[in-house]
């Protein structure tokens, strides 16, 4: 596991475009896979503007977003479709049928997310996948628990991870229970990972994926099993 500290938000964000960018380059019908969360945008936006400059091009490249929050309509401004689609899709150059978000509005989720592990898989698996992680430790929403789930699904949201959202609701009562997650398999079948750690909010969680231990306690931990891991946090995160 390769690990970069930053010293700030804003050279993280740098950090991971350059890395994104550099996958498009080297492959520009990669495959993305993508996160939500406050964590990543500074990279999108990093990207917006790399896209302005004329640095890099979308046009061949497919998304995976990892989670969506269920049920929750598509053009509620806190469905992660939303979320993508403002922080980076509407501004860049991707084809919207290269676009795929987990839906939160279908009748039938198991389905939907039977559907997307196929999906992945048809499009020959993740390239790179980026991460945020939550402060319990959850990637995706694969939150910690006696045991993980591989394959895409279902899941209720602990209560911390409903009180960490509850940020971007009016109130706490509107915050979805439930989600929509990429399961541990196809996060860990992704060549390439791309980890994104900031605050001290999330140092007790990123000392627990540099211990090297592996625990379903902290969902995160189970990269310490795969062999290509980037890490880039603050310093506050690595410090606490
Ligand atoms: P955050 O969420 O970037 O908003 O902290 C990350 C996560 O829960 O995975």
């Amino acid at each position: 596991m390769r690990v970069i500290v930053c010293d700030t938000y804003e050279e993280m964000s740098k950090e991971a475009a350059k890395i994104m960018a550099a996958q498009v380059h080297l492959k520009p019908n990669c495959v993305l896979g993508l996160a939500t969360g406050s964590t990543p945008v500074g990279a999108y936006n990093e990207l917006v503007a790399m896209y302005k400059n004329g640095e890099i091009d979308f046009k061949d490249v497919t998304t995976f977003n990892l989670d969506e929050y269920y049920p929750i309509k598509r053009n509620n401004d806190q469905s992660y479709y939303y979320f993508m689609h403002d922080n980076l899709f509407n501004h860049i150059n991707i084809p919207e049928e290269r676009i795929h978000v987990l839906n939160g509005e279908v009748a039938d989720p198991e389905k939907e997310c039977a559907d997307y592990d196929k999906h992945i898989v048809e499009h020959g698996g993740i390239d790179l996948q980026l991460l945020g992680i939550g402060r319990n430790g959850h990637i995706a929403f694969n939150e910690p628990d006696e045991n993980l789930v591989a394959a895409t699904h279902v899941t209720g949201l602990t209560e911390d991870t409903i009180d960490a959202n509850a940020r971007f609701f009016d109130d706490i009562k509107d915050v979805p229970t439930k989600s929509l997650t990429m399961g541990m398999a196809p996060i860990m079948k992704a060549r390439k990972i791309l980890i994104l750690i900031n605050g001290k909010g999330k140092h007790a969680a990123l000392s627990k994926l540099l211990s090297g231990e592996i625990s379903t306690s902290c969902p995160a931990t189970m990269l310490n099993m795969h062999n290509d891991v980037v890490v880039i946090c603050d310093k506050e995160a690595y410090n606490g």
